[in-house]
């Protein structure tokens, strides 16, 4: 079977530089390598690059808005090309503002497919609602289509600089797991629409292996479906992988992620997987090998690597 490696080196939708370095370590650590031991014949299509844009004012208080739109589009068309001709897209971040593009590459090509989204945080706060003006916390209002034309923008251009993302995702596509710092306009947007939303009060509460089964359960009933595996690395808890820009305590151990992995590897029906959020220039050294390690695990379990 065929994939196809991404590298998106990109750190515009927040605000701490090395985040663009993730995708070298994991690369420099075996990524490619560890793939190919597996049932997977791995092709590495290179580090997508994104020119700077001059004078990327804020609008509003969104920060690096016309930057995060051209990457990310740039994103979704190498994203939709892998997931069109290859049999699963893998892509390495770079922010969480990547899956802009990466959802709606993998949607083109497969638009049944259901969004496993794996986060502390739901990153879906509107520009207008987002209190950070951080764009890796608003991808899924563009994917859902929750965003309105950027307020206080100079021109109408400049205020549908996001109107190319498409309107991909159903609410019923989507669901999350390990929430445990969620803003308030997005809590009552997951009440609201009903989004399938597993906090890590859930994972407590049934197990890791539950919440998954749960999870899948209610956006693909009769197991039909292709899977979108979207993942931030700071789901895991900050003891297993504390190089990542907006660590939050409380989150899941090593295994729980992993075996959250080897579950939706076991249904057979992955088709994508992003990683983001590894940010190597945080903390020490041997704190940065452990969460690039700790990523590297995640895909090998994601692409069927078993403990025995
Ligand atoms: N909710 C916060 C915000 O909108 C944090 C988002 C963090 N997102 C992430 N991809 N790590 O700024
Ligand atoms: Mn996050
Ligand atoms: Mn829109
Ligand atoms: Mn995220």
């Amino acid at each position: 079977r065929s994939l196809t490696v991404i590298s998106a080196p990109f750190s515009g939708g927040q605000g701490k530089p090395g985040v663009d370095d993730g995708p070298q370590h994991l690369l420099d650590m075996g990524l490619v390598e560890q793939i190919g031991r597996l049932d997977w014949t791995p092709k590495f299509a290179g580090h997508l690059q994104f020119p700077a844009v001059k004078n990327d004012t804020n609008i509003g208080h969104v920060k690096n808005p016309r930057y995060v739109s051209q990457s990310t589009k740039n994103i979704y068309e190498a994203v939709k090309k892998a997931s069109t001709s290859s049999d699963f897209t893998l892509t390495i971040g770079g922010d969480h503002s990547i899956a802009i593009g990466t959802v709606a590459g993998v949607q083109a090509a497969h638009p049944d497919a259901i969004v496993l989204w794996i986060d502390a945080h739901a990153d879906l706060n509107t520009p207008a609602a987002s209190s950070s003006g951080n764009l890796h916390g608003c991808p899924v209002a563009f994917l859902l289509g929750a965003d309105e034309p950027l307020a206080n923008a100079a021109s109408k251009e400049e205020a549908d600089l996001f109107g190319w993302v498409p309107h991909c995702l159903d609410d019923s596509q989507l669901g999350y797991i390990g929430l445990r710092d969620v803003d308030a306009f997005e809590k009552q947007y997951i009440r609201e629409h009903k989004i399938a939303a597993f906090s890590m009060h859930h994972v407590d509460k049934y197990g890791i292996a539950s919440v998954v089964e749960q999870a899948i359960n209610k956006l693909d009933p009769e197991h039909k479906r292709p899977i979108h595996l979207s993942f931030d690395v700071d789901a895991i808890d900050p003891v297993y992988a504390p190089s990542t820009g907006t660590p939050v305590r409380g989150g899941l151990t090593w295994r729980e992620a992993c075996y959250l992995c080897e579950a939706v590897a076991e249904t057979g029906r992955l088709v994508a997987m992003d990683l983001v959020e590894c940010n190597p220039h945080l903390e020490d050294a041997k704190a940065a090998r452990e969460t690039i390690a700790m990523g590297l695990s995640l895909v090998r379990c994601a692409l069927g690597e078993t403990l025995l």
